[in-house]
């Protein structure tokens, strides 16, 4: 696997694999690489001749200080999990110079107000920071595909919609959750759980299978209510917001409408831990 640690070297690099026709593909992360990220390149390796991995803690998506110091760092270990994979041919680790030549500012974006829903309320300017650095991203990669993690499925809409409005020639994938054997979504944050918290945790996940049971059975409000009841009761883990939306607009829905996709998102903080996890409603 190779590995780029400047931009000018991976530039040199995607000249060289486009000069040869290759087709690319192309999956950023934070680094703190867990079996979700390699499903990915999993996914990534069906349909493209290179398979490009970049890690790279992106601070101007955090709007708390506390959270991007606090954010695991684990580049030895990450760079043996991709090469172990097998899946990857190369990954890029750039220096902040690489993507912010002009100082750390994100750049401001109109997501057709898919930004101005869920997290973008409760993080404000997270999405103007990852449009910033995976616009950029894109055009030191020049991937012809892109595969983003349903985990994160607002940053995945609003990834295809900065692909749609900016005309990027750049297919945009969604691939499924991945899951540890508790049904707990794998994420980088999932390592600062001790063990009775992770033990706890499971409940998120089996509130949404729950969900989806519920699903045109009782009433949305009816829906809202009996999650809230479920973490009311639960020690040490506070409810952030659990919400149903319309799959394409992300608008929070109190009625569900025939011919119309829904999916149910929960963020809930154990002790310190900020858990995200969703379901498609089926
Ligand atoms: P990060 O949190 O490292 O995630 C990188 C990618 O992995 C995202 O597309 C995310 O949705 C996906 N992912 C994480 N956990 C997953 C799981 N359990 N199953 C499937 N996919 C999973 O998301 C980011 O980084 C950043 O915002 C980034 C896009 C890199 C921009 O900085």
């Amino acid at each position: 696997m190779e590995i780029f640690k400047t931009k000018k070297t991976l530039l040199d690099y995607i000249e060289r694999q486009k000069e040869m026709g290759k087709k690319i593909g192309f999956a950023p992360t934070m680094g703190a690489l867990h079996q979700g990220h390699l499903s990915l390149y999993a996914e990534a390796r069906k349909d493209n001749d290179l398979v490009i991995s970049s890690i790279f803690v992106n601070p101007t998506q955090f709007n708390n200080a506390a959270d991007l110091e606090k954010y695991p760092r684990t580049i030895e270990n990450d760079i043996k999990a991709l090469e172990q994979s097998g899946f990857v041919d190369a990954v890029y680790i750039p220096e902040v110079n690489d993507i912010y030549p002009d100082g750390l500012k994100s750049k401001s974006y109109d997501f057709d107000g898919l930004e101005s829903e869920m997290e973008g309320k409760f993080r404000p300017g997270h999405f103007d920071g990852v449009g910033t650095v995976v616009e950029e991203l894109f055009q030191q990669v020049k991937p012809d595909n892109a595969y983003f993690g349903d985990k994160d499925y607002q940053q995945l809409a609003i990834i295809k919609k900065l692909a749609e409005k900016h005309n990027l020639p750049i297919k945009i994938h969604g691939v499924p959750i991945y899951r540890e054997n508790s049904g707990l979504a794998m994420s980088s944050r999932n390592q600062r759980l001790d063990s009775t918290q992770r033990e706890a945790a499971k409940v998120i996940f089996e509130t949404l299978v729950k969900v989806n049971d519920w699903f045109r059975v009782i009433t949305v409000p009816e829906i809202n209510q009996r999650v809230k009841d479920i973490f009311e009761n639960q020690r040490g883990m506070a409810l952030e917001y659990f919400l149903i939306a319309d799959e394409s607009t992300l608008k929070e829905t109190d009625f569900f409408y025939k011919d119309r996709n829904y999916r149910a998102f929960i963020v809930v903080n154990v002790g310190d831990v900020r858990l995200i996890d969703n379901i498609h409603l089926d």
